[in-house]
């Protein structure tokens, strides 16, 4: 049976049991105390002790529910995202599940559970777990679920768990919770894999897992008046039951989508990109853009990390765009909506991939001169790596990427890594390095306030707190982006004046014969404005005067420099010799505007501008 036959037999044994099929609420949650849609039983929460499911109309389906439901929702899960790679971890997963508000309860959601997988399903438990009890939260051991197993088969395996294991619960700032009932299958290799989890919800607790589990909180837990069900069973899991594959990887949920990665690409890429390909798929769909907060970042870092280990296993860019089409089609043939956001979802993968691939590139270049060995590798992808002194990423080195070129430190170890080879990266000196640089910041912002105005290194920006000097440091960015641009429309006789940079605005004179007319700010803003929404890495590297001079960066003629100076760049855009400081990215400037254009002395203009909040 493939996944689609499965999902759909799931949904109609229920049904037939007296269950609503409510469709999957979207990855992006109401309640706003969560970030991202991790359960089944989150669209139902309230129908666990407040709501009647009688009576309320649930948002989703547009009736009421009723007393019992059964749904496959779509489900993310940030804290495996580190693991993915292996055999078995995913952020994206299709959770089915089974749910009664006061409907029934232990005996009947253990029987349902065990007719599906034993007769629907034809497999065999290899054991299950039950609730041990915990004195200090006041919930006794769960001796019903073991005898109703008993009952139902008394052969089978019974191990007992503490709250780690088999308590679920709340998710968010508070919720029901109560203690479950695990049930574990022997995959192909021979390992004992959980599969479903029974959830029974009897309590409510006013407080997080975290202060749940911690033991010190005074909060306590309550009792639900309708104890409630909440089961859920990760679709990729079982299809390995169902499929007798040796792991979730090998089943057509990832080889039908995903066929040519298989072959010759080396296995943890494979499955990073093919995680995480799916998981932006569900993820744009579902609304979230491209952004560095929240679910915007989680899929940014998505889609950054699929292009960075198709890199490394060259895996050609339109090669990815295929895979992102046949993941649309593949899961769209369940999941409806994506063939309407097909286009959507493509240009917004694209757009990022343009964004990123510039700094990627531009970064590689110069890691692989750092570390030529590495080289090779790129161009015999998955050949075990020469063992040389490289086999160690210096902290100091990590830390020049990240500041440099915003590689992350997974970006950094993918780069590295070569097959299952990983090469160390010194992350104790990584985060020292870190540190080093923020005492060093927040060092030189106490020296340039000292109280008292601010003057910096190039005298040309003003700030009273730290409040201002954020809006100075974007102001800062903008003047760069402005003798960019300027020189990109009036030509390369502009140079730069003067500069003066407060809170409200900048003010920045250039050599230019003439007035600057409407239509050349015009072009100037929409210059600007276009590099913002590209938002665009400001880069700084450190190198000798001499040397920043030959590669093109703007100095400020009769200006003394140090021996040793910073260069700020943004991309191709612009180049200068600075002190700092500068936004990390151009997106931060949000708006540029232009307010007033005039002369300043003879062949000298000005112009003010401002950017917006
Ligand atoms: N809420 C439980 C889980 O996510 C059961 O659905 O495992």
């Amino acid at each position: 049976m493939n996944s689609k036959e499965i999902r759909e037999k799931f949904l109609k044994f229920f049904e037939d049991k007296g269950h609503t099929i409510v469709p999957s609420s979207s990855l992006v949650p109401e309640d706003p105390s969560v970030l991202l849609t991790t359960a089944g039983m989150q669209q139902f929460k309230s129908y666990y002790g407040e709501l009647d499911p009688d009576k309320t109309i649930h948002s989703n389906l547009g009736k009421p529910v009723g007393k019992n439901a059964v749904s496959i929702q779509k489900s993310f899960r940030t804290s495996d995202i580190d693991e993915v790679g292996d055999e078995s971890h995913l952020t994206f997963f299709e959770m089915m599940g089974n749910f009664s508000f006061g409907g029934y309860f232990k005996e009947k959601a253990i029987e349902l559970a065990h007719e599906f997988l034993t007769k629907e399903l034809g497999l065999k438990i290899s054991y299950v777990t039950v609730f041990e009890g915990n004195n200090s939260i006041g919930v006794p051991e769960d001796k019903d679920s073991a005898a109703i197993w008993q009952k139902i088969d008394p052969s089978i395996r019974i191990e007992k768990q503490g709250m780690e294991d088999v308590f679920w619960g709340p998710t968010g700032n508070s919720g029901p919770c109560g203690p479950t009932t695990e049930v574990y299958f022997e995959n192909a290799q021979g390992q004992d894999v959980e599969t479903w989890n029974l959830v029974f919800n009897e309590y409510f607790y006013p407080g997080s897992r975290e202060e749940l589990l911690s033991g010190v909180s005074e909060k306590k837990l309550e009792k639900l008046k309708t104890p409630g069900v909440d089961t859920g069973m990760g679709l990729e899991r079982i299809m390995m039951a169902v499929q007798n594959t040796k792991n979730i990887f090998e089943t057509d949920l990832f080889t039908v989508p995903f066929p040519n990665l298989i072959e010759g690409v080396d296995v943890k890429s494979y499955r990073i990109i093919a995680d995480h390909l799916r998981g932006s798929v569900f993820l744009i769909a579902d609304g979230v853009k491209v952004s560095n907060k929240g679910a915007g970042y989680i899929l940014r870092r998505l889609i950054r990390r699929t292009i960075v280990q198709a890199k490394t296993v060259s895996l050609p860019a339109e090669a990815l765009e295929v895979l992102f089409n046949n993941a649309i089609d593949f899961y769209g043939g369940f999941y409806k909506g994506l063939l309407d956001q097909k286009n959507n979802i493509l240009s917004i993968f694209l757009e990022e991939q343009k964004r990123f691939n510039k700094t990627l590139d531009v970064g590689l270049k110069e890691f692989l001169k750092k570390y030529p060995e590495l080289e090779a590798q790129f161009i015999e992808p998955g050949k075990p790596l020469k063992v040389h002194q490289a086999n160690k990423i210096s902290g100091e080195d990590a830390f020049y990427f990240h500041q440099t070129y915003g590689f992350t430190l997974d970006t950094i170890r993918d780069l590295a890594r070569r097959g299952l080879h990983e090469i160390d990266i010194d992350e104790k000196a990584f985060e020292e390095a870190f540190k080093k640089h923020q005492e060093i910041s927040r060092a030189g912002i106490e020296r340039k306030f000292g109280g008292h105005g601010l003057l910096l290194d190039t005298g040309e920006l003003k700030a009273a707190d730290e409040e201002e000097l954020k809006k100075v440091t974007r102001l800062h960015t903008a003047t760069h982006m402005l003798q960019a641009a300027l020189r990109q429309v009036l030509g390369p006789e502009v140079h730069q004046m003067g500069s003066d940079i407060t809170a409200e605005r900048l003010r920045f004179d250039f050599t230019f014969p003439r007035k600057v007319t409407p239509e050349e700010i015009s072009s100037v803003e929409d210059l600007i404005n276009q590099k913002i929404k590209e938002d665009l890495t400001v880069n700084i590297i450190e190198v000798p005067i001499e040397e920043a001079k030959a590669s093109g960066a703007l100095t400020v003629e009769r200006a003394k420099y140090a021996p040793m100076v910073k260069v700020y760049s943004i991309e191709n855009f612009s180049k200068e010799v600075c002190g700092g400081p500068h936004v990390a990215h151009t997106g931060e400037v949000v708006n540029f505007k232009i307010t007033k254009e005039e002369a300043s002395s003879a062949g000298v203009r000005r112009i003010r501008a401002q950017v917006a909040d």
